[in-house]
């Protein structure tokens, strides 16, 4: 199985929730390896900064469309869930990680620039969908915070899209960076509502890939 996640927009989550995917994933039993994108290698350096005691996450970086798609297959063959980290790019990189995933999320922050930026994008799933009808796309609020208006009118933008959103939202929570920087995910480090959201995404994302593969 393949979870790409991308967005045209920097700092949106696309790493975090890479992450953190990937260790409730690992921890559910899963082979699991997150392929990154981003010439920052941010996934890369959390991936060595694991502690030796906890579930192996493995981490390539493949930040070229022609080695990703080059790559993707013997990857798929040694790990049972890969995690794509995206980049934010306009380029051909972006609609290669459209196209591999068996699902594709698309991490938003409840913004005016985010939103603006998803306009953008959905430019680029259009130019994607062209070349592969099913495009199993969701969008992913994080940092969402329900008790303010701006956030719940932001989900109803989106709502007006053509991509549904998923029920799960990621909160604004310290835990996130907290255990980015020990090379951990929510799952092992601390807040139990981080850890309680991040199973719950995980839920709903091996549910909806069961559809699709089903
Ligand atoms: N739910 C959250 N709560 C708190 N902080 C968060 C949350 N999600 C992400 N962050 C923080 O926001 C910053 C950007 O997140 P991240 O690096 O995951 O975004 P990205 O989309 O991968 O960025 P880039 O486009 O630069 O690769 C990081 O400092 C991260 O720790
Ligand atoms: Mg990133």
């Amino acid at each position: 199985m393949i979870i790409s996640i991308t967005t045209l927009k920097g700092g949106t989550g696309k790493s975090t929730i890479s992450q953190n995917l990937a260790v409730c994933f690992a921890e559910m039993g899963y082979k699991v390896a997150i392929v990154d994108t981003d010439l920052n290698s941010s996934s890369v350096h959390w991936s060595g900064l694991r502690p030796e005691e906890h579930k192996s996450v493995p981490a390539f970086g493949l930040t070229s469309a022609d080695a990703l798609r080059k790559n993707i297959k013997e990857l798929s063959n040694s790990y049972e869930v890969i995690i794509i980290d995206g980049t934010p790019s306009i380029n051909r990189l972006v609609s290669t990680i459209l196209l591999l995933g068996d699902i594709v999320l698309i991490p938003i922050r409840p913004s005016g620039l985010d939103i603006w930026a998803t306009e953008k994008f959905l430019d680029k799933y259009e130019q994607a969908k062209a070349l592969k009808e099913e495009i199993n796309a969701h969008f992913l609020l994080n940092m969402y915070d329900e008790r303010m208006s701006f956030n719940r009118e932001s989900k109803e933008v989106l709502d007006e899209m053509g991509i549904p959103t998923l029920k799960t939202t990621i909160k604004n929570r310290i835990a996130y960076p907290e255990a980015t920087a020990m090379g951990m995910g929510v799952f092992e480090h601390g807040d139990p509502k981080a850890k309680a959201e991040m199973v719950e995404l995980t839920k709903e994302v091996l549910a909806l890939l069961e559809s699709v593969t089903a």
